[in-house]
């Protein structure tokens, strides 16, 4: 039993949050949702827009609370922000008063922990995204996709055992976003980092998962968690293999079937 706690990263159980607007009636986001994510796992959550992806990678991240249920992480309940969980959000959330490098070293300084120590991995961090020549610019002299880029570096600057990511490659041009997919490939393999990612891209879900949870449309359901029998390390190549047509058909014919996702999806 204690084997299997420390085995399991996460553990969503019969979770539900609906929010109440002023002068309208409440939106149930998220409808007895469970499932669970082993330590060192990649999984992609995939779904109609609106179908609370963000707001579950939220309560993962114990920025919010559900209404029903429970999260734990590791054993323990999610009550709370906690340390070692690096965040990706949908929008890149930049201080636009502080330099791109003075961004990605917000974490350490939240931790309490030296700059100077973390100061040539946010560089070598923003050279690796292609953004060295621009670690003294604020946030605002960048365009939408440079500026992802710098939360996706601010998100590994502390070296995070886990990875919430939304869609943080949505808004970066095709070629860097195939690059960026396959960085992050690399990044879980040359290390145990357990991944919880949201996009919109079968394609994208199923090159980086280990399981992909199909989500409902709103109220967010897991319609069904898919294994991504692909061998790893996943290269360009790996899109040959009929075992990558065969799982994305399968994700597809899984949303199409429920009318889940009417668009959005590559
Ligand atoms: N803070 C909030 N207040 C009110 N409603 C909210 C709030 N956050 C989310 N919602 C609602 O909850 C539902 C789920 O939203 P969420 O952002 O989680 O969807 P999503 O799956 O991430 O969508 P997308 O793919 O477009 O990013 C939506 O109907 C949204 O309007
Ligand atoms: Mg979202």
């Amino acid at each position: 039993m204690a084997a299997a706690v420390e085995l399991t990263a996460y553990v969503v159980a019969g979770v539900s949050r609906r929010f109440t607007v002023e002068g309208g009636a409440p939106i149930a986001a998220l409808d007895d949702v469970s499932f669970s994510v082993a330590r060192g796992e990649f999984v992609s959550l995939v779904g109609p827009s609106g179908c609370g992806k963000s707001t579950l990678l939220r309560l993962l991240g114990g920025l919010d609370t559900p209404d029903q249920g429970h999260i734990s992480y590791g054993g323990h309940r999610v009550e709370g922000p906690y340390a070692g969980v690096g965040m990706v959000f949908q929008q890149p959330t930049l201080l636009p008063w502080r330099s791109v490098v003075e961004n990605v070293l917000l974490p350490i300084e939240l931790m309490g922990e030296s700059r100077s120590l973390y100061l040539d991995r946010a560089h070598a961090l923003l050279d690796t995204v292609g953004l060295a020549g621009f670690t003294d610019r604020r946030p605002d002299e960048l365009s939408g996709g440079m500026q992802q880029r710098v939360g996706i570096c601010r998100a590994f600057i502390h070296d995070p055992g886990v990875l919430l990511m939304d869609e943080p490659f949505a808004a970066l041009d095709l070629l860097t976003r195939d690059e960026m997919t396959l960085e992050l490939a690399r990044i879980c393999q040359a290390r145990p980092v357990t991944v919880v990612f949201v996009t919109h891209s079968i394609a994208e879900a199923v090159m980086l998962s280990d399981r992909v949870a199909v989500m409902s449309a709103r109220p967010g359901r897991i319609r069904e968690v898919i294994e991504v029998a692909l061998p790893r390390p996943r290269g360009p190549d790996a899109e040959a293999n009929p075992v990558y047509h065969d799982t994305v058909r399968r994700i597809k014919s899984l949303i199409y079937d429920s009318g889940a996702m009417r668009r959005n999806t590559s």
